[in-house]
């Protein structure tokens, strides 16, 4: 009779999965009843025990003859587990087929689905390469590996020159972790406009500074510093929670969020209680770009399980969607959670996260959204930020008021560059008509960070009625001028330096666009009027510096 049970504890991961550590007690308290109870118990005692023998040999006739038949064979449905502090799980499937020397199948890791391409050697020491089609790139990952009794030994780097990540997978039942079939897409057609976005949205965003340390007690700070900071007065509002507050859905689908996000409902009372808006994330694929759950399969269900909690914002990343459709998708994917969001008939400002592919910026509205990022990451780094910033010149004719090029999150005050380099940030996004979402701790600013952040007249260039957007108009070196159009007859001009060394440059009125004399110029960082010597205005810019003029022509 003991013989299941014991067999149970040994049979490792797929078994504990059914009888848990507090099954395997009860089991041990009724055993116990069994045998030294009082009699009268024993009767149902007996028919619980047997049923539940019964069940444990069954499970465990199955779980044993997986491993029998797989024993010594890499074959078989592999699982690595990570238990994570707010209360999920990332996990990594490996679904391998052993035929001698030559493995296949797939890997399923965050957001990834790889198909295994290449393989050496066997259960005693093996490598898999997964390689998989991203777009028009190709991703591959590679893993080295043995079988240890019945627990895969892996390892893996990112890059050939980091440390390699170990992990052990135990073997889980067929199916786990399979990647979901592709669900149709609908028909294209026009999404309404749903009015919001007049002008680029500010506020700030979780990801560039906390990453998977977000939780409610930032967030509801970040809202009071927000306030506190006079950041709320001049302008911001949306305080937005990017990826890793999502839990695993509810048994009616509902997504839930994690230990780290107790309520999202409430948490949305208080940030609206200071007169903020909150914003939410996900994905159209199964998993997020961290891996948590995504909105594929669910988006209407989603859009209405944000709205009830009170939703102002949305941005909706790719990430694991990349495994199911190709770029040329991505209109009828976003299209799908545009129309849901409008369904629900909240205010719910629709950001698109698809790091620009398929030219987003000419159909990002037509599927609802008020504004599309337009690149990869952005990183606290002076290479990154420029490269990003003085490279959206082409697509200055797709920003219009409501539908916004989105360059990424602002890094200002995160600590990797100068205060002159956060300036050029500061300008290049003013300049063009970028979301202006605080990326940094606002809880802990420098007071020359909210100089940045805070200057009126560079948001007043950024939220320019006029709503179009900067263009580069010279370049010589590392100089370059950009020129936004703004309401009212205004320009505003950015003399940019990316040089190493400060630079004397001649901006030339007419070659600006400005046919008269000019009647006011006002230097935006010295916050003062200077005197300009017509037709011509001769000034040194600092290193990686900028100087941002508004002109009344
Ligand atoms: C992607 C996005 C980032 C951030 C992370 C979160 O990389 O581009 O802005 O949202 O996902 O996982």
């Amino acid at each position: 009779m003991l013989l299941p049970l014991l067999t149970v504890t040994e049979i490792g991961y797929y078994s504990i999965q059914i009888f848990s550590i507090e099954d395997n007690l009860k089991m041990s308290t009724l055993l116990h009843r069994f045998f030294f109870g009082k009699p009268t118990r024993n009767i149902i005692n007996s028919i619980l025990l047997l049923c539940f023998c019964g069940l444990a040999s069954a499970q465990d006739g199955t779980a044993q003859q997986k491993v029998t038949a797989n024993a010594g064979s890499l074959s078989g449905n592999w699982a690595v587990k990570v238990p994570k502090a707010d209360g999920t799980n990332q996990w990594a499937y490996f679904n391998l087929t052993q035929d001698g020397s030559k493995i296949t199948g797939s890997i399923r890791v965050t957001q990834f689905y790889y198909t295994i391409s290449e393989s050496t050697g066997g259960a005693e020491s093996f490598t898999i390469t997964g390689t998989m089609r991203d777009g028009k790139s190709d991703r591959t990952v590679k893993y080295e590996g043995k079988l240890m009794g019945d627990e895969l030994h892996l390892s893996t780097r990112r890059r050939p020159e980091d440390k390699p990540t170990e992990s052990i997978a135990k073997r889980v039942p067929d199916g786990e972790g399979a990647m979901p079939a592709r669900l149709p897409l609908p028909a294209l057609h026009k999404v309404p406009y749903n009015g919001l976005a007049k002008s680029p949205p500010m506020g700030w965003n979780s990801w560039n500074k906390f990453k998977s340390g977000v939780n409610d007690q930032v967030v509801r700070e970040i809202a009071d510093a927000m306030v506190a900071s006079g950041m709320k007065d001049a302008g911001y509002q949306y305080i937005n929670i990017d990826d890793t507050w999502e839990s695993e859905r509810d048994a009616k689908g509902n997504i839930t969020s994690n230990k780290k996000f107790p309520d999202m409902k409430a948490l949305a009372d208080y940030v609206h209680s200071k007169g903020l808006k909150l914003g939410i994330y996900s994905s159209p694929g199964p998993n997020t770009c961290a891996g948590y759950e995504g909105s594929f399969g669910h988006e209407e269900q989603d859009a209405r399980t944000f709205a009830a909690w009170g939703i102002d914002y949305l941005k909706y990343d790719w990430c694991g969607a990349r495994n199911l459709y190709t770029d040329e998708e991505m209109p009828a994917v976003y299209q799908k959670m545009g129309d849901a969001l409008l369904a629900t008939k909240r205010p719910i400002v629709y950001s698109l996260c698809q790091y620009g592919r398929l030219d987003v910026w000419k159909w990002g509205a037509d599927v609802g959204g008020n504004l599309w990022r337009t690149t990869g990451d952005i990183s606290d780094r002076w290479d990154s930020m420029t490269r990003i910033g003085f490279g959206q010149n082409d697509l200055a004719p797709f920003a219009t008021a409501g539908h916004w090029n989105d360059p990424d999150m602002l890094e200002i005050g995160n600590g990797a560059m100068t205060d002159a380099e956060y300036r050029t940030h500061m300008s290049l996004w003013a300049l063009l008509a970028a979301p202006l979402l605080a990326g940094n701790d606002l809880r802990d600013m420098t007071s020359a960070t909210k100089d940045i952040l805070l200057n009126r007249e560079v948001i007043a260039v950024n939220q320019d009625k006029g709503a179009r957007q900067g263009k580069r108009v010279s370049q010589s070196g590392d100089q370059e001028i950009w020129v936004r159009e703004l309401a009212d007859n205004d320009l505003a001009i950015g003399i940019f330096n990316r040089g190493s060394a400060s630079a004397d440059v001649i901006v030339r009125w007419v070659d600006i666009g400005v046919k008269r004399k000019v009647k006011r110029v006002r230097d935006l960082w010295e916050k003062k009027d200077v005197k300009v010597d017509d037709p011509a205005y001769k000034l040194t810019v600092p290193s990686h510096g900028v100087v941002l003029l508004r002109v009344n022509k």
